[in-house]
């Protein structure tokens, strides 16, 4: 095994730790733009965003307080439609984008009265909502039961099919010429206030100058990370279920739908081959990925609560994904302080969604160009030692 800082075998001009959206797209932009670029990721299927509900939802995700991440949510939805029709001619396969809008319904009275206050936050910070009565809601989804109270149609937020989406990724960022090494990144190696390279689990080295770590929720698990941003991202987990029509039934729904049933948030996203994703629960629970019947039980409740329906469809699939979260639910995206070595982490429910404007910014750091001014807030330095608490 090569003494640590001994760089040997593979060189590149970028290597990228963690193989989820985020870094395959950094990847694949970065080759892209002229880079020499080696991804490192072990590809044991853990990835958040293989279990994504691929929802590109900045209106109807938006909450109170997270001005800053609206901004860069609008910002990515906007980049998203020509980042995927590049990624479509680039690799020939449908990255499965829907238009259609989403719907967020209210299941009684109380969940209507708290639409309506985040509804009224929305359109505050510029969005477009338009409220509907339940009658009209039933026109946009014909499933619907009646029992809904009312809803509000964002007709901008779209959704991607994660799955085919990281697909494409993963085709695109090899056709560019993107080498993948299927390993785990143990340390950014760092000599005199630079990084060097990296380590790999397997005793290896790949020397390099630029080095973004885009670990999911592992990513603070890479030695050699500055004091501050080790503890930054940690897992969140989401229980989701895949549901698909039997053969021969017509689809069930149309547009996105989020509802809220009793306090309880739920949502349902069709995908154009028939699968209708259920989401998620959101907890708190280290690394653990195991599916539970509570889950499984409540989001079926709430889902068929409003969308009846649904129960005639096959249960295909239960998994469940970590979201990289942090301290104030923001991304972790910029340079770290030491040279060379960048982050693109902690991008919790919005990383799909915000993986070409992540691209963007993180190649624009890589080829020493300003990122877009939206990022200002959400860089690495908020959380390094000693950065004032906020
Ligand atoms: P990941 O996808 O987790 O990928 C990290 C990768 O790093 C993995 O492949 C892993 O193998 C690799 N890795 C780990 N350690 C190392 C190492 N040491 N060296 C090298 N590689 C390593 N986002 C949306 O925009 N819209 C949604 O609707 C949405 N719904 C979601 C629903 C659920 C249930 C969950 C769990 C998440 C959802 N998200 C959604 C969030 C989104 O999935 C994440 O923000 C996004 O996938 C993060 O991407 P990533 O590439 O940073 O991390
Ligand atoms: N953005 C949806 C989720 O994280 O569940």
């Amino acid at each position: 095994m090569p003494a640590k800082g001994a760089l040997v075998a593979v060189t590149a001009d970028v290597v990228v730790a963690g193989g989820g959206v985020i870094g395959t797209a950094i990847a694949w932009r970065a080759a892209a733009a002229g880079l020499d670029v080696v991804l490192v990721d072990p590809e044991h299927g853990d990835a958040a965003s293989l279990v994504a509900a691929g929802m590109l939802a900045p209106a109807s995700e938006a909450l109170f307080g997270e001005g800053a991440l609206l901004r860069i949510n609008l910002l990515a939805l906007a980049r998203f439609g020509s980042f995927a029709a590049e990624l479509e001619e680039v690799t020939g396969r449908p990255a499965g984008l829907r238009r259609e809008g989403t719907l967020a319904v209210a299941y009684d009275p109380g969940d209507y009265a708290a639409l309506i206050r985040l509804t009224a936050f929305r359109r505050s910070a510029g969005l477009d909502a338009e409220e509907l009565d339940s009658r009209a809601c039933r026109k946009l989804e014909s499933f619907l039961t009646p029992d809904v109270h009312g809803g509000v149609l964002f007709a901008g937020d779209w959704s991607v099919d994660n799955r085919r989406y990281a697909a494409a990724l993963r085709e695109a960022a090899a056709a560019a010429g993107v080498r993948t090494v299927r390993d785990r990144v143990t340390e950014v190696l760092v000599h005199d206030g630079r990084a060097r390279g990296v380590a790999v689990a397997d005793g290896g080295t790949i020397g390099s100058a630029q080095i973004v770590v885009a670990a999911g929720c592992w990513s603070g698990e890479v030695a050699g990370l500055p004091a501050g941003l080790r503890d930054v991202v940690r897992p969140v987990k989401g229980q989701l279920l895949r549901l698909r029509h039997p053969d021969g039934m017509p689809p069930v729904l149309a547009h996105t739908l989020r509802a809220t049933v009793r306090g309880a948030d739920v949502y349902l996203v069709p995908r154009a081959d028939g699968e209708v994703i259920v989401g998620a629960t959101q907890e708190e629970r280290g690394p653990d990925r195991t599916v539970t019947a509570g889950a499984v039980h409540d989001l079926l409740h709430d889902a068929m609560s409003v969308l009846p329906v649904i129960s005639e469809l096959i249960l295909a699939e239960t998994c469940a994904g970590l979201r990289p979260g942090t301290p104030d639910n923001g991304p972790v995206v910029g340079g770290t302080g030491i040279g060379g070595l960048v982050l693109a982490t902690g991008h919790y429910r919005n990383g799909i969604l915000m993986s070409p404007v992540t691209a963007d910014a993180i190649v624009a750091c890589l080829t020493g160009q300003p990122p877009a001014a939206e990022w200002a807030p959400f860089t690495p330095e908020r959380f390094a030692a000693g950065a004032q608490a906020r």
